[in-house]
């Protein structure tokens, strides 16, 4: 029996744009298709990745240099990606992650203005060419995502950051998307759920299961 790799699909967007309700839309919708998919998250995704995770966003006194950050970033990805992602992939399930490599690029490069040469020096020793299938970009104005975390609870170390760090992210996010439009794929998240899941609805349909994609 040939076991086909499965898909991996992730999931991005800065603060507040719903990406959670989404996961779980995207997760279902595959589901309901016959496929497994396992949800997994970045920074983190095993016990170590994890425990990077909880590094990375802790307030504390001392400033983080970005240099660090990005390191200990792809320190869990390469972990989480190794341990995880590709056995996963290969065992034929899919992999659906909330951020993956183009948050770096967005938080480390656009927002704490990192050469993007540093960041596609560490993509290509951690992951060679390997990349999500299907990126999905959730986006909405930086003012209405901010009043949406507002909404929840004590906020992280990135979460803390000023409106201008923010429309940096949402810029390199959208120039990502200029550039990989055959991968990264636009959503508009600022109108109500049913219709963002509407367009979530027919991106999939269109990338991962018309007669060609499937
Ligand atoms: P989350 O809020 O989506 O759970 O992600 C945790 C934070 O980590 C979020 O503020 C974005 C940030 N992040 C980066 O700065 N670079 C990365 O590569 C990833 C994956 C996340």
């Amino acid at each position: 029996m040939t076991i086909t790799q499965g898909k991996f699909i992730s999931l991005e967007g800065s603060e507040g744009v719903g990406k959670t309700t989404s996961l779980n839309f995207v997760k279902d919708f595959i589901e309901s298709k016959g496929h497994k998919v396992l949800v997994t998250r970045e920074p983190g995704g095993t016990p170590l990745a994890e425990d990077l995770r909880a590094t990375l966003l802790a307030n504390r006194k001392e400033q983080v240099e970005p240099d660090t950050e990005l390191l200990l970033m792809f320190a869990a990805r390469s972990q989480h990606v190794k341990q995880v992602i590709q056995p996963t992939l290969a065992s034929g399930s899919w992999v659906l992650c909330d951020r993956f490599v183009d948050a770096s690029y967005a938080y480390q490069g656009g927002g704490r203005g990192m050469d993007y040469a540093r960041i596609e020096q560490l993509e290509q020793w951690t992951l060679g060419n390997f990349k999500p299938d299907l990126t999905i970009l959730l986006d909405m104005s930086v003012e209405e995502g901010m009043a949406r975390t507002r909404l929840r609870g004590k906020p992280d170390r990135f979460e803390t950051e000023k409106m201008a760090f923010y429309e940096n992210v949402r810029n390199a996010y959208l120039q990502r998307a200029k550039q990989e439009p055959n991968r990264i794929h636009l959503i508009d998240a600022a109108p109500d759920i049913s219709s963002v899941q509407r367009a979530l609805r027919s991106l999939l349909q269109e990338t991962c299961f018309s007669n060609n994609s499937e």
